[in-house]
């Protein structure tokens, strides 16, 4: 709707100007916003403010002839003027009725992109494989899901890159650890997190230990048959951990989207020799860097982003150079996405200047960080154990699904063990990413399992739970959501209003693509949800007066059910049918 009435304004503008009333040469930015009060009509723009300077008169004037020059659309029942200069618009009601049976008809619920298809890589999890997954990888793991799901559904060509940390120094302790220990290797390698405790230990407390490592490094990146065969075994392991998580979180991850640090090792040298023929480099205490004029440190002083140590090493803005290379070259994206954590975002903007000015990418591709804040405890600090160790991510599920399960239980007594487990499991994981994907990603948030698990409020199981509300309408009328017959009429007040909420779907995925914020669509969710309550309340479906009232309450019932699914679907929440 707000991209038909911004361009009936466009047509209105155009028109003025050839009847001489607005100066030629304004382009403004149409702004078309939803109202509040419905009192208001349901859109409003404030284009003849904007306009009433240059064109040299009232806004209310301009604001006047504006509506003399719109061209009449079925969509709009009337336009007003309003306060100061604002222009409200009340749309039709059949017309809207009209494209909800067009949504209803149409298995994407007749989403669109707005402009064209594009092919995206979303660079998402991406844990160092050293250690075990812990909650600091969550939510660039959910929230990447997220919006690699929604792009999908859009029509863009979605291209996962899980950018694993498999490489470094890191390694050459965890090798040794595993030269000298080789049968405990095997049973202790189960425990991750264990095994790099053990080991770090033996670094720590050996000389000797440390400086095997730091042989071992040398002789991985010399391709040392060995020490490759034992890496490869150590991060096959690892990374088998991190699918059982993405699995059990109904992440859209497989081994096929690693595309892990050392993918890159050969390109490395091509890269620092690239930058220097292109005059880019400059010599730093030994180290090979890159200074741009844009970036300063506090005192003033350029700031370098070190692409090659003076030892030799490499870095991990190297890395991320050639793989923005490959990402452009090889994978051919029109735009890269990068959930990563907030605090990389200096290492991002410098990565994406350099590679720029190198030209390792066209000037036409994007390149987006979209970074993250903190999941901190109930007491606003960063989540730890009680111990004040980092939080596994495995751990964390469990004890949501526990929590889940104790919740289920206490409401539904009657339910078998076998279904108790499966919709306890579905809440608690639910409850987890929901709680993430509804708050703003770039804020902080405090991760609390008794909000997140409540039946009220912005929630997965006030979701969930309302999914099955529509889903038992259905049930008892042995109905699925696709056989009812008749046509949508909007009549009562709170019928008026869901389908205003349903007829946004569209918008609001194009938001989430576009900014890369999935709270977006749990927001609109959340309201969809509160929106058919009332409906449902306020309108009687099963009693309703007449045949075609029931009918047209049930297509309603119906589109509100498939949207709430398939909104849920595309933050990766499985919806139940009862619990
Ligand atoms: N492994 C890194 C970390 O844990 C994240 C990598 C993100 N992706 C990237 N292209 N740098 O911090």
């Amino acid at each position: 709707m707000k991209d038909t009435i911004r361009q009936l304004i466009q047509q209105a503008l155009a028109n003025l100007t050839t009847a001489g009333v607005l100066p030629e040469g304004l382009s403004p930015a149409i702004q078309v916003e939803n109202t509040k009060d419905k009192t208001h009509g349901d859109f409003a723009s404030n284009i003849a403010m904007m306009l009433a300077k240059p064109a040299g008169m009232k806004p209310r004037d301009l604001a006047e002839q504006l509506i003399a020059a719109l061209p009449a659309d079925a969509a709009i029942s009337k336009v007003e003027i309003a306060g100061p200069g604002f222009l409200n618009f009340y749309q039709d009601n059949q017309a809207l009725a009209q494209r909800l049976e067009v949504a209803l008809a149409d298995a994407a619920l007749n989403v669109r992109k707005v402009g064209p298809t594009q092919r995206v890589v979303v660079d998402l999890s991406a844990p160092n494989l050293a250690k075990e997954m812990h909650v600091g990888h969550l939510r660039s793991t959910i929230i990447g899901d997220g919006v690699a799901r929604v792009l999908e559904f859009l029509g863009d060509e979605v291209i996962r890159q899980n950018h694993v940390g498999d490489w470094g120094t890191q390694f050459g302790m965890l090798l040794a650890y595993m030269q000298e220990n080789p049968a405990a290797a095997d049973s202790e390698l189960s425990d991750l997190e264990n095994f790099y405790r053990a080991a770090k230990k033996r670094f720590d407390e050996s000389p000797e230990f440390a400086e095997r490592a730091r042989e071992l490094v040398v002789q991985l990146q010399a391709g040392d048959a060995e020490c490759l065969r034992l890496w490869t075994r150590f991060n096959d392991i690892s990374l088998s951990h991190c699918q059982a998580l993405y699995d059990r979180l109904g992440v859209k991850l497989s081994m096929a989207d690693v595309k892990g640090e050392s993918a890159y090792n050969d390109d490395l040298a091509n890269v620092v020799a690239d930058l220097k023929a292109k005059g880019l480099l400059s010599e730093s205490d030994g180290a090979q860097c890159v200074f741009m004029d844009e970036f300063k440190n506090a005192e003033g002083n350029p700031l370098p982003l070190i692409v090659q140590k003076a030892g030799g090493g490499y870095l991990y803005a190297t890395t991320d150079l050639a793989a923005t290379r490959y990402r452009a070259n090889v994978l051919k994206a029109d735009r890269a996405l990068y959930f990563v954590d907030q605090r990389q975002a200096l290492h991002f903007q410098m990565v994406f200047s350099a590679a720029r000015l190198a030209g390792f990418v066209p000037a036409s591709m994007q390149l987006e960080h979209m970074g993250f804040g903190t999941m901190n405890g109930a007491d606003g600090r960063p989540f730890k154990t009680r111990d004040g160790g980092t939080v596994k991510l495995v751990d964390l599920i469990n004890e949501a699904e526990e929590r889940a399960y104790s919740l289920v239980k206490s409401k539904n007594p009657e339910l078998d063990e076998a279904e108790l487990r499966q919709i306890a499991n579905a809440v608690g994981v639910s409850a987890v990413k929901y709680a993430d994907l509804s708050k703003h990603r770039a804020s902080d948030y405090s991760f609390n399992f008794e909000l997140m698990l409540s039946f009220e409020g912005n929630t997965a199981p006030y979701l969930l739970y309302a999914y099955t509300r529509v889903a038992s309408v259905f049930r008892k009328l042995g109905k699925d959501f696709s056989e009812v017959d008749g046509q949508i009429r909007l009549e009562a007040p709170q019928e008026i209003d869901l389908a205003t909420k349903l007829a946004q779907f569209g918008e609001v995925l194009n938001n989430v693509a576009d900014k890369g914020t999935p709270h977006i669509l749990c927001a609109y969710l959340y309201d969809l949800a509160g929106l058919f309550s009332s409906f449902y309340e306020h309108c009687p479906i099963l009693s309703a007066d007449d045949q075609a009232t029931q009918q047209s309450r049930l297509r309603l019932a119906a589109l509100s059910g498939r949207t709430l699914k398939q909104g849920l679907e595309l933050l990766g929440l499985h919806t139940l049918e009862r619990m």
